[in-house]
């Protein structure tokens, strides 16, 4: 809740008119309500019969006193519905039920109109604008839920996702928490054992497994409409990497690596990065998932391993390029550098329809674990001597080569049997920090190399392909100048 002076501020700076915060000019490339209600029907015709099915959108989490973290939707609720508004739920049935005389075989309850929390935030769909924009027959308010005849019992199946518990309890009628505590007194969801986290995956009709698997199968195939948004967000993502080429030079901080390809993610209308940006220089890149970008000034000689995505209408990209600050790679980084660009080749080579993500994860392995070994880095490829006691991984590739991407960067998706149109990465990586027991030249020399993959019936398509991969290339592209180059601020104390 916003404290009186806040309020009494925002108030006297925003003599606006209610009409001025509706939303105005929203994205015209953003997926249809068709793509939304077709993902619902295909997912209900893949239901157990008799069951419902009920998603929950995403919490508000707050971020310190009247402010919020930007509100995200939860990736399912957003692809079964469009919906981005939060304190919603949908249910889904396999068949039809009643209401008022009316026959429907799903219901949304969204958020009611509040004038003065619209003037705020932006005007909300309410549930007039969701039948309308999200294309649903039947929609309540929030405050509805309660007094919705429904009889879980009936059904043989009540599919959802369990709860966290985390969940906080607004001023708001109909807000999430009370939709969740509504569900459960209506579903009879029992108290869990203390301590335990999550209920028992079937217990009498109510089912926390199902409704993930069968998501995993939706959403692991991308519809044209989602490849659209995928190419587009891979593209800007692979140009922030081929910009940041250009403009890079010792000196720079971490920090400002990471404004370049953010300020080139929103110059091409991506809204959002799909996952914290790691930019690591030297030994920081050793660091698998390294977000805090502190490094006030990055060195001359160092290599930066950045990963990051654009997340563009809710689909992200994940891309990696590691690059040497100062434009050339030195004798060793390059050996690294190379070695893991073999390794991505030949798991590009098995990644087509049919193919585990183990069989491109084991070629990608086989390829850095004997190279590390003919370099004298590794004793012998004898699993002792490969890994790290205290991680239990591969001491210098110690994560796994392959996720999908889609609304989440690690996305729903099956992973035993590759299939056309699923949306892959390829990211093998050796990440040697100081200390490391070999011969120290090679020390905090970090490398990963990540792309994303269309997978196609006779091999895959290579969607990254607009940020140079090869050592050569990116020595070449690092040579060319950069409009960044031109930016010069006053110093500040
Ligand atoms: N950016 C996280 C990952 O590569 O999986
Ligand atoms: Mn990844
Ligand atoms: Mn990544």
């Amino acid at each position: 809740m916003m404290n009186n002076l806040a309020y009494i501020w925002m108030i006297a700076v925003w003599l606006l008119p209610v009409s001025a915060f509706a939303q105005e000019h929203t994205p015209d490339d953003l997926l249809s309500s068709q793509f939304h209600r077709e993902r619902r029907e295909a997912l209900r015709a893949m239901m157990p019969g008799n069951s419902v099915a009920v998603f929950f959108a995403n919490p508000v989490r707050n971020r310190a006193n009247d402010v919020d973290y930007i509100y995200h939707q939860d990736p399912n609720f957003y692809y079964l519905t469009g919906h981005r508004e939060p304190h919603a739920v949908l249910l889904i049935f396999k068949d039809k039920q009643r209401l008022n005389g009316k026959s429907y075989d799903e219901i949304i309850f969204v958020r009611a109109h509040d004038a003065l929390r619209e003037l705020y935030e932006g005007a909300r769909l309410g549930k007039a604008g969701a039948k309308k924009a999200l294309d649903f027959k039947v929609a309540l308010e929030g405050p509805d839920f309660e007094s919705y005849n429904i009889d879980f019992s009936k059904f043989d199946k009540v599919m959802f996702y369990d709860f966290e518990g985390d969940v906080r309890n607004t001023e708001e009628a109909g807000d999430l928490y009370d939709l969740i505590a509504t569900f459960k007194k209506k579903a009879n969801y029992p108290d869990k054992a203390p301590g335990t986290l999550t209920l028992e995956p079937h217990q009498n009709n109510l089912d926390t497994q199902t409704l993930d698997s069968l998501m995993q199968q939706r959403r692991g195939i991308k519809q044209p409409e989602e490849l659209a948004l995928l190419r587009k967000a891979v593209t800007i993502s692979a140009i922030g990497q081929r910009e940041v080429m250009k403009a890079m030079h010792p000196g720079m901080s971490e920090a400002e690596v990471q404004g370049i390809h953010e300020f080139i993610f929103k110059k091409y209308r991506a809204e959002y990065e799909g996952y914290p940006s790691i930019v690591g220089a030297g030994h920081n890149g050793c660091v698998l998932h390294y977000i805090d970008n502190y490094k006030p000034s990055i060195e001359d000689g160092e290599l930066i391993l950045m990963d990051l995505g654009a997340e563009y209408h809710g689909y992200t990209a994940d891309v990696t390029r590691t690059i040497p600050v100062n434009g050339k790679f030195s004798k060793e980084q390059k050996i690294i550098y190379d070695l893991v660009y073999k390794a991505q080749e030949a798991g590009r080579a098995m990644c087509k329809e049919g193919a585990t993500f183990a069989d491109i994860y084991l070629a990608t392995a086989n390829v850095i674990n004997q190279g590390l070994v003919d370099l004298g880095i590794y004793k012998s490829t004898d699993k002792e001597d490969m890994m790290d006691s205290r991680t239990g991984r591969n001491r210098y590739y110690p994560h796994g080569c392959c996720h999908h991407i889609g609304l989440d960067v690690h996305d729903k998706g099956e992973t035993d049997t590759l299939k056309a149109n699923m949306v892959i990465t390829i990211e093998p990586g050796i990440y040697i920090p100081e200390g490391s027991p070999c011969d120290p030249k090679w020390w905090n020399i970090p490398v990963r190399i990540e792309d994303d993959f269309l997978v196609t019936q006779a091999g895959c398509e290579l969607l990254s392909d607009e940020a140079p991969r090869k050592s050569e290339e990116i020595e070449k592209m690092m040579q060319q100048s950069s409009p960044f180059d031109q930016i010069a601020l006053p110093a500040i104390e």
